[in-house]
């Protein structure tokens, strides 16, 4: 099959959350399993392209913003996995010019017009595809806008995933004309409108065009047609029937797999003896300890957190839980990136408090090399996330050996087994209720077990050797394709 992915993120070059992970992950998966799959996102000026390697192809088109007619271009690259990444630009440089992802304010207008660009380029180049596969609200018009430049010829199917129905992409009328389309373009102009504000809403309509929805964990599809996490779309969502599922996320194991990772001082696996594997993962922890200057406690776990520091990941769970380091003779870590600014206030503080106490740090960033290493080195890591339509950080944990605590909610409810279930499939421990006091107590439960090492080694054993891998989310999007061809 001929794919192409259309994203605003993918890992290593452009990466904000877990969308650029998936991006890469499938890609890598599908291009494994013999299908032709190029993705595409803008050429931001962030992007390393040292990271890459050039294909030596590029695609001329035009295409228009602003009522202004632009000279475009498709770079080709390829990564050392061989994945292929196509980067959209125009002659004048407009998305290399802008310095962050996401954008200051603006970010709703250039997704739209790099649309509109990769609908013209699509149409020149006359690139064969059989699926468009578009994902979250920066490219959630996209197969609409093909549609009414091509006055309805797609000769593809198109797929739209949904990574979190939280951000729509709810924009004004005028950020759609300046992509130089109208909105009485769309045969059904109706489909733009927001269900609560008087705007336009991109994920709306986009469910609405795509020939298939669909999100990223099985209990989060459901949970989004329910008026609680539906976000005012459950009714339209309902209303697609079979065509919205839940596809659970795989992780890329060419990248996160302590057996292989050129980041840790010392690398381990599940397949070795529960001895070597602790002592691998206490080299790493004193190596990380030194470097971070916090005096190491060997025998006490360290809890970590690896997350965007927004309310969706339960921050003040995880807050008021590390300010009781000390009692619950924990040390604790946590890695936090794009902080809202109480968060950076909030977590600062945190910081000195942990410091001072021995106990931790916090560091306000995002470092790939220092993730791994913090994976590695922590024995329990927490997800209290008051909704999560997936989550990977649970399953990296997983693989390093660090046990999983999370809410019961989304993709954790559907990946992390509570150790009291006694399944065969048991790998963490689950509360239900967005309160510190069950926060407190499913932690309170994994550290009381971590002092029980013969249990605690067959935990870790059973998290390590568990496949999270693209391997049957990629048979799943593929038999997903078919369907629809
Ligand atoms: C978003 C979601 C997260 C999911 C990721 C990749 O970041 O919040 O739950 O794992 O997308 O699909």
């Amino acid at each position: 099959m001929r794919i192409l992915q259309v994203a605003s993120e993918i890992t290593p070059i452009a990466k904000v959350g877990g969308l650029g992970d998936v991006l890469m992950g499938l890609s890598h998966e599908l291009s494994w399993k013999g299908h032709e799959t190029l993705a595409l996102i803008p050429f931001y000026g962030l992007i390393d392209t040292e990271q890459l390697i050039p294909e030596g192809r590029v695609d001329w088109f035009d295409t228009e913003f602003d009522k202004v007619k632009q000279r475009a271009c498709v770079t080709y690259y390829h990564t050392h996995n061989n994945i292929s990444i196509g980067l959209l630009d125009t002659a004048s440089g407009y998305f290399r010019n802008r310095q962050t992802i996401y954008g200051d304010g603006d970010g709703i207008a250039s997704f739209l017009f790099f649309c509109r660009a990769v609908a013209n380029w699509l149409l020149t180049t006359q690139r064969q595809i059989e699926i468009l596969h578009v994902h979250d609200w920066p490219t959630a018009l996209l197969p609409s806008i093909y549609q009414i430049l091509s006055r309805g010829k797609a000769p593809f199917k198109s797929v739209l995933t949904i990574h979190n129905f939280e951000y729509q992409g709810r924009c004004d009328w005028s950020d759609i004309r300046r992509a130089g389309i109208d909105p009485l373009d769309f045969s059904d102009p109706s489909i733009l409108n927001d269900p609560i504000h008087s705007c336009a809403n991109l994920v709306k309509a986009g469910l609405l065009s795509a020939d298939v929805v669909t999100t990223v964990s099985p209990t989060y599809a459901r949970e989004m047609v329910t008026p609680e996490e539906g976000q005012g779309l459950h009714t339209i969502l309902a209303g697609l029937g079979k065509k919205f599922v839940g596809i659970l996320n795989g992780i890329d194991y060419a990248f996160w797999n302590p057996e292989i990772d050129t980041y840790l001082s010392k690398r381990y696996s599940g397949s070795q003896e529960m001895e070597a594997v602790r002592a691998a993962k206490l080299q790493n922890k004193a190596r990380l300890f030194f470097q971070i200057d916090v005096p190491l406690l060997p025998d006490v776990p360290l809890i970590a957190s690896i997350t965007r520091l927004v309310k969706q990941k339960g921050i003040y769970l995880i807050r008021d839980l590390f300010a009781q380091a000390e009692e619950l003779n924990v040390q604790c870590l946590v890695l936090g990136s794009v902080p809202e600014p109480d968060a950076k206030q909030a977590f600062a503080e945190l910081d000195r408090d942990l410091r001072r106490k021995g106990r931790g740090a916090v560091f306000l960033m995002s470092d790939e090399a220092f993730a791994h290493r913090v994976y590695a080195a922590s024995d329990i890591f927490v997800v209290p996330s008051l909704f999560e339509p997936c989550g990977l950080t649970q399953l990296i944990a997983l693989k390093y050996g660090s046990i999983p605590v999370v809410r019961k909610t989304g993709g954790l409810a559907d990946t992390i087994v509570d150790v009291e279930e006694s399944r065969p499939t048991s790998n963490g421990f689950v509360f239900q209720s967005a309160q510190s006091t069950s926060f407190t107590t499913a932690v309170t439960r994994s550290v009381d077990l971590f002092k029980n090492k013969v249990a605690w080694d067959a935990l870790m054993l059973r998290a390590m050797r568990q496949d999270f891998s693209w391997n049957i989310p990629g048979n799943q999007y593929v038999s997903l394709y078919q369907s629809v061809l």
